[in-house]
């Protein structure tokens, strides 16, 4: 099977070349631009192509990939609200994804933004470079006794909830199908939610229904000094919002892995650039802001286990067999 393999990096051709025993007769061809109207044409006569989350699988993507003879798409990821599912079925083209690789590499990473953003550490570590010892504008909270409201209790809000539980927090969630594995969790409805967490940690993926559920009038509910770190997808959060609610001094720390404009600038080095968009600029310019670029899934163990299975995926496709894993 021929798969042409878009916007790849580095560490993408090192994962996926490991992966010969997982689809033998896979032949993958790497090429750097990320997939989209104008880059799709690139795979003329290829059987597969794969795909990330930070690329446009709009209709227009897909109707292009159907003219050149694209009977698959590999998502090397979890999350595929990117992709136009319907124009795929119309075309006849399978889109297969990779439900679940690693959720503790989210969860930590999560935990990394609530701590980092929580304990200044990124600003320590700096100072202390620069031989400033002073702890002013250091000063954080405890996480021990207070409560940590997870919104999505699938994979990764489970790793998150069993990561906050170690840390001694008190554990409430909403979700529409609560998960009977986490027993010390306690269930409860979005409002009361943002009501009592001190900590709101955003775990459920990006739907029609949740676009923008963090807004002016979720962020009022919420309590004051609140932290919220988002790790999931960035438009479920209203980003002027959010900016007006730090103004406001609503919260002690947000850490964002996501971002609503984070496509074309997520996995770009635009250090010699400047910033197109004024609303990352002005997020960029909090102090009690961390933000990362969409690397919550960026550990070996994940990587490994997304190459393993996207040519597991791609084997059971040309064997005609159904692994679970189409859209
Ligand atoms: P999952 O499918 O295991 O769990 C999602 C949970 O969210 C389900 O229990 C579902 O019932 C719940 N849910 C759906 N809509 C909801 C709503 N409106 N309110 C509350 N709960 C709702 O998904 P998983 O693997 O835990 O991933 C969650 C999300 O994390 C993905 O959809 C993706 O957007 C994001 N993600 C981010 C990564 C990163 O690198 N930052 C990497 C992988 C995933």
């Amino acid at each position: 099977m021929k798969i042409l393999f878009f916007g790849t990096k580095s560490y993408d051709k090192e994962f996926f070349s490991k992966t010969d025993e997982d689809c033998p007769d896979a032949d993958i061809t790497f090429i750097e631009p990320n997939l989209s109207p104008e880059t799709a044409r690139l795979a003329e006569g290829f059987e597969a192509v794969c795909a990330f989350v930070n690329m446009d699988l709009s209709a227009r993507t897909i109707n292009i990939l159907h003219d050149c003879g694209v009977k698959l798409i590999l998502m090397r990821c979890a999350g595929y609200n990117n992709v136009d599912l319907e124009a795929a079925g119309a075309c006849g083209i399978t889109v297969m994804h990779v439900p679940g690789y690693s959720p503790e590499a989210v969860a930590e990473h999560a935990m990394a933004l609530v701590l980092t953003a929580d304990r200044h550490t990124h600003k320590a570590y700096i100072k202390c470079r620069e031989n400033n010892f002073n702890l002013s504008g250091l000063m954080g909270i405890n996480l021990y006794g207070r409560t940590a409201g997870i919104v999505g209790t699938g994979k990764i809000g489970a790793a998150m909830a069993r990561i906050c539980r170690g840390f001694g927090m008190r554990v409430i969630a909403y979700d529409m199908y609560p998960n009977k594995s986490l027993e010390f969790v306690e269930y409860v409805e979005f409002e009361r939610l943002l009501e009592e967490a001190d900590l709101i940690s955003l775990h459920c993926p990006l739907t029609k229904d949740n676009y923008h559920m963090i807004n002016e009038n979720t962020i009022a509910k919420m309590k004051d000094g609140v932290i919220l770190v988002n790790t999931s997808r960035g438009a479920l959060i209203r980003t002027e919002d959010l900016i007006q609610g730090i103004r406001d001094g609503k919260f002690f720390a947000v850490g964002l892995d996501v971002y609503e404009e984070e496509n074309g600038t997520v996995y770009e080095d635009m250090s010699d650039r400047i910033l197109e968009h004024s609303t990352m600029a002005r997020l960029l310019s909090f102090p009690n802001v961390m933000v990362t670029s969409h690397q919550g899934f960026f550990t070996k163990e994940a990587l490994s286990a997304i190459s393993r299975t996207t040519m597991e995926n791609a084997a059971a496709f040309a064997q005609g067999r159904k692994n679970g894993n189409e859209l």
